[in-house]
């Protein structure tokens, strides 16, 4: 399995996703000002891998606190908790898990040291859930989808796999379980421009697997659907609002309206910490605008003239009315039931 985050002496180590496929290769961070970084550079990235990454964060901020009064110390935690805040603002699972760790600290009625040492323990317990929640969204992705006397065809946007996640991976580990299942035929990735992390990293982690990918330029996915090429539309979320709008890598809702389109089911898998019910509509999920140099620059090579301006929103919001099912740990939803889970 592929593991985005490891806990190993003292340190987290982070697989470099800046540099697959090209380089395997892993980064040691110790600091919360390092792990901050990794974050916000996309070292590591994708919604629930963030989360456990701001989790272990906010672990090494506590332990570079310098003092036994718990006052001091939770006063200092919060200011820590700010800046890992700053790095990414649309994945709610960055925000989701370090209150889980804020709270961990403001509930332990025990010595500051002891409060260190669990937030440790909440760390590697929110890395574990992960890959079980995982595990468990890939298995109700076995009855979401169609069930057809053929080997499926699915068709998945940016990357969201073992390395978006602790483990396993939402809308991939729907696709591994179909593939442990003998269901599935092939997985047809978009590249996902501007980042690539379709054509780097999805393809990059199934062929680890073995399990057959072709990779498509983002504009082709209206002509597969066409061609009757695709079963399914599978892809993961950053953060779900309470009527079910879904906001996922910048792409995503394009995608669902060519599904809509050509009469092909297009499911969100993603666990149920991706829901903010405390927003009502996706009109209110904060979009992330990045560095434009990802839309023009390859390398050092420069695709566009001097003079032309750019905009690089790096995700968009699926309405909910264009999503046949969100696929969570407990089962399939429709969209518009959301609330009702609350
Ligand atoms: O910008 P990224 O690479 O962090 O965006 C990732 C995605 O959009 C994923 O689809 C999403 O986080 C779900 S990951 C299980």
């Amino acid at each position: 399995m592929i593991y985005p985050v490891i806990w190993q002496n003292n340190q987290a180590i982070l697989i470099d996703q800046t540099r697959l496929p090209a380089t395997s290769t892993t980064v040691a961070i110790d600091t919360y000002n390092a792990m901050a970084n990794a974050i916000k550079t996309m070292i590591v990235r994708g919604a629930p891998a963030i989360g456990v990454a701001a989790g272990y964060g906010m672990y090494l901020g506590a332990r570079e606190i310098d003092t036994e009064n718990k006052a001091q110390f939770l006063q200092k935690l919060e200011a820590i908790a700010q800046h890992l805040r700053q790095t990414r603002p649309t994945a709610v699972n960055l925000f989701w898990a370090i209150d889980r760790q804020l709270q961990t600290a403001h509930q332990h009625s025990g010595p500051v040291a002891e409060i260190k040492a669990t937030l440790l323990e909440t760390a590697q317990q929110m890395q574990a859930e992960d890959v079980a929640t995982c595990q468990a969204i890939g298995d109700h992705g076995l009855t979401a989808l169609p069930q057809t006397p053929e080997q499926l065809t699915l068709l998945t946007h940016c990357n969201a796999g073992a390395l978006a996640t602790a483990g396993y991976g939402t809308a991939l580990g729907v696709v591994r379980s179909l593939w442990r299942e003998n269901r599935l035929q092939r997985v047809y990735a978009d590249e996902t421009r501007p980042r690539l992390q379709g054509a780097k990293l999805t393809a990059w982690e199934c062929v680890q697997e073995g399990i057959p990918v072709t990779v498509i330029s983002d504009n082709m996915s209206a002509h597969c659907m066409q061609q009757k090429l695709i079963h399914a539309v599978v892809v993961g979320a950053d953060r779900i609002a309470a009527n079910g709008d879904t906001a996922n890598k910048i792409g995503t809702y394009g995608l669902a309206l060519i599904a809509q389109a050509h009469q092909v089911p297009f499911y969100v898998a993603a666990p149920l910490s991706t829901i903010d019910f405390k927003l009502k509509s996706g009109a209110e999920i904060p979009i992330e605008e990045r560095d434009t140099t990802e839309l023009y620059q390859v390398g050092e090579t420069r695709l566009c003239p001097d003079g032309v301006d750019f905009y690089n929103p790096a995700f968009d919001v699926t309405p909910a009315h264009l999503i046949t099912g969100i696929i969570t740990e407990k089962g399939v939803v429709n969209p518009g039931d959301l609330e009702h889970l609350k």
